[in-house]
């Protein structure tokens, strides 16, 4: 415990540093995410985050509307270990500037849903027609137009598991793709940089392979095509292999995705308490190349039972089983295996080279059918255009400057056995989200400064790649 607050003392002498650094966006290419300053593939190691569940976003509250729980919450997810939060849905009109730089300055990645459960905010699954409308998509711009000057936005959702049956999926794939297409143009037209939109499935085998390809293929215009893809898979429950489990199945199904997928959702309660073996699989070789890591649903406890907290009346919080189960977990996962990594990188750049030679793409052109989707009518034209060009309104996102009581909880929490928990008190920050200085350094690995490349661009620097670069290092 000395040591820690030795520690933080340092960290708060670090914020005034001279080193220029800051929270990285993230950027795709291929089908990895990638880092955009130190290049490097990023791997989503997260969970599914949406206390009070769909009823926790009124015209007063959402996840990240106030500070208090969030530094309580933060505080969490930097015991867990992990890099990324989703969160289904949140009111644009309320401000997240403390909760954002909260996450920044943790080193913590969002992925957000532009849709609500509320009205005029989401798309009807049987009935896109109605809900595709002028005040849904003021809504979801407004929800991208104060995300994108956040650095920490990983990327949107455009839609979760609107096609799940027989009549979603006749009705509202193309609405899916139309809903894509306006939010990436709008985020051409108004965000400071590119920010990808995707699309979290269900996984249903009806639609597993035709809803993913018919999303990332193109006809005309390429904002209709998706920049990652979310799978929502529960198929692992209790002791599983990778075989066993079904997982290898996944990872070929998905293997000549062009596109990042990973787990939105993941973790069968089904056998409770959860063990999170699959946790192992998720970033070992048997999945790296196809998957880009996953979402644990869910942090907090909700009627549906798959928290790995509760959130007590008064706001403190007692641990789950689950909670620490799945620190373990994250814990004993070993280094991703980067050399590894950056072979399957080349050969994905080498793939879309020789894609790009032969066809102005590296996507594919849509298919006149997709097996039990209905695409017949076409995707519905705009409604968003004068909107597009002129933006929406709506107060932008910016980090504020943090002092030690916005990083500190004033909730207490409990061991799953009822004990106080011996945990930090306050956010480590990693991050010096003001002035830019890299507190903690992360190790910088070797090797992929030039394992990029652009879509468009014809010849992919190789010489600088050879296999002895991309060796793990620990920077000084
Ligand atoms: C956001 O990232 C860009 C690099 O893409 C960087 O120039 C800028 O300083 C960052 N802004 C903040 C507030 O961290
Ligand atoms: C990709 O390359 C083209 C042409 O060289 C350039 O105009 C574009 O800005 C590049 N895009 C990125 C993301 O580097
Ligand atoms: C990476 O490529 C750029 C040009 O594309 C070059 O200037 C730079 O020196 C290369 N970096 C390394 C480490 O080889």
């Amino acid at each position: 415990m000395k040591y820690s607050v030795i520690s933080r003392g340092l960290s708060f002498l670090f914020l005034w540093g001279l080193a220029k650094a800051f929270i990285h966006p993230i950027t795709i290419h291929g089908h990895y995410f990638v880092d955009t300053v130190s290049k490097e593939p990023f791997f989503i190691k997260g969970v599914d985050y949406q206390p009070g569940g769909s009823s926790g976003v009124t015209s007063l509250k959402d996840p990240l509307s106030d500070p208090e729980e969030c530094a309580r919450d933060i505080l969490l997810f930097q015991e867990l270990g992990i890099n990324t939060i989703r969160i289904y849905s949140i009111n644009p009109d309320l401000n997240h500037d403390v909760c954002m730089s909260l996450l920044a300055a943790a080193g913590i990645y969002l992925v957000l849903d532009v849709n609500s459960p509320l009205p005029n905010q989401h798309l009807h699954r049987y009935e896109p027609w109605a809900s595709y409308n002028i005040d849904y998509l003021e809504h979801i711009f407004k929800v991208v137009e104060q995300f994108s000057y956040y650095n920490n936005t990983l990327g949107f959702f455009a839609g979760n598991e609107i096609v799940n049956d027989p009549q979603s999926a006749k009705n509202s794939p193309a609405y899916v793709k139309a809903v894509i297409r306006d939010l990436k143009m709008y985020i051409e037209y108004n965000s400071p940089r590119p920010i990808p939109v995707g699309y979290s499935a269900a996984d249903d085998l009806k639609y597993r392979i035709p809803l993913a390809e018919y999303l990332e293929c193109i006809d005309s215009n390429p904002a209709e095509s998706v920049d990652f893809y979310g799978i929502n898979s529960y198929q692992w429950c209790g002791e599983q292999t990778f075989y066993t489990s079904g997982y290898n199945l996944l990872v070929e199904d998905y293997s000549k995705y062009n596109r990042p997928i990973f787990f939105s959702e993941y973790g069968c309660n089904e056998v409770s308490p959860r063990i999170f073996e699959e946790v192992n699989s998720l970033y070992s070789t048997d999945m790296i190349d196809v998957f880009s890591g996953g979402l644990v649903y869910e942090f907090s406890q909700e009627p549906n039972n798959y928290g790995l907290v509760e959130i007590l009346a008064n706001g403190d919080i007692k641990l789950l089983k689950d909670f620490t189960s799945l620190k373990t977990q994250f814990e004993l996962l070993p280094d991703i295996n980067y050399n590894y990594v950056a072979n399957s990188m080349r050969r994905n750049a080498k793939e879309i080279q020789a894609k790009l030679k032969k066809q102005k793409y590296a996507l594919p052109i849509c298919d006149n059918s997709y097996d039990n989707l209905d695409i017949s009518k076409g995707i519905p034209q705009t409604l968003a255009e004068d909107m597009i060009e002129i933006g929406v309104q709506v107060a932008r996102g910016k980090y504020v400057d943090l002092d030690p009581v916005m990083l500190s909880s004033k909730f207490k929490t409990f061991e799953p056995n009822g004990e106080l928990h011996l945990g930090e008190k306050s956010i480590i920050p990693v991050v010096d989200i003001m002035s830019g200085t890299d507190i903690v350094r992360r190790p910088h690995i070797k090797g992929f400064n030039n394992c990029t490349y652009n879509d468009t661009e014809d010849d992919l620097s190789e010489d600088s790649n050879s296999d002895s670069d991309s060796e793990q290092e620990e920077s000084p």
